[in-house]
């Protein structure tokens, strides 16, 4: 679904040229959670921000599908990601001045969509993650895991083909991860793309496929089998 070719990133800094990423080859299928995993400074955010299109690569391409992300157009960029990708942050990044339907609703808007159909449609999908008692509290009166399940009934607004996840756990306590995590797997289920950049071994052991980065390179991309599984 999403794939990348010879992708190579150089950063031009005034202490001189920083290889964020330097020929990487990398699939992520539908249906399926990749986990991104490596030490801090091996590329994952400079991957992530390539693949969603936020940034251009020096070299090589990003496909999605048969599309190369870099001869759209800056607009036609945005557009896809508004109505094809949707995001989900550490932090949360929810409007803390709107409510949880509101805040899922938001997207919507932005893409054109009715006023009574948003409110519907969000308040489907804070349903789904088990929210629909908390769609008029605003983030501030919220825990971390509710947030970040509001974030992620944000990240289906438009009905994404990707959603893109950078370290969605890391604020979050165990139970309240787990929770988060379910929930990925299950939108990965439906048949969507899901990337997920982690620190959390957790994650990384219950994806269905890891890319890890070092240097900017991969150092390792393979279909996850608990290493216990593979040896019996
Ligand atoms: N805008 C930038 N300008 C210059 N150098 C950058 C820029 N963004 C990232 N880098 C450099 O590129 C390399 C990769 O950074 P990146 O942020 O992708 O790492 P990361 O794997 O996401 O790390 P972390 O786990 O700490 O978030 C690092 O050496 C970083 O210093
Ligand atoms: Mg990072």
């Amino acid at each position: 679904m999403l794939r990348t070719t010879d992708l190579t990133k150089l950063y031009r800094t005034p202490a001189g040229v920083v290889p964020a990423l330097t020929g990487v080859n990398a699939t992520f299928e539908r249906g399926k959670l990749t986990a991104i995993v490596g030490p801090s400074g091996s590329g994952k955010s400079t991957l992530l921000n390539l693949l969603a299109g936020f940034d251009l690569p020096t070299s090589g391409v990003v496909y999605l599908g048969d599309t190369s992300l870099g001869a759209m157009t800056e607009r036609e960029r945005s557009k896809l990601r508004l109505t094809r990708f949707g995001f989900v942050f550490q932090s949360f990044n929810l409007i803390a001045v709107l409510n949880a339907w509101q805040n899922v609703a938001f997207p919507m808007g932005l893409a054109g969509i009715a006023a009574p159909e948003r409110r519907a449609r969000a308040l489907a999908l804070l349903d789904r993650f088990g929210l629909r008692q908390r769609a008029d509290h605003v983030p501030t009166r919220l825990s971390g895991g509710e947030r970040q399940r509001v974030s992620l009934a944000r990240a289906l607004a438009n009905d994404p083909d990707v959603v893109f996840a950078d370290e969605p756990t890391g604020n979050l306590d165990s139970r309240s991860g787990q929770v988060v995590l379910g929930a990925l797997r299950e939108v990965a289920g439906e048949g969507r793309t899901v990337i997920v950049v982690t620190h959390d071994v957790g994650v990384a052991e219950s994806a269905d496929a890891v890319l890890e980065l070092l240097d900017g390179h991969v150092t390792l991309a393979r279909a996850a089998v608990p290493a216990a599984r593979s040896e019996a």
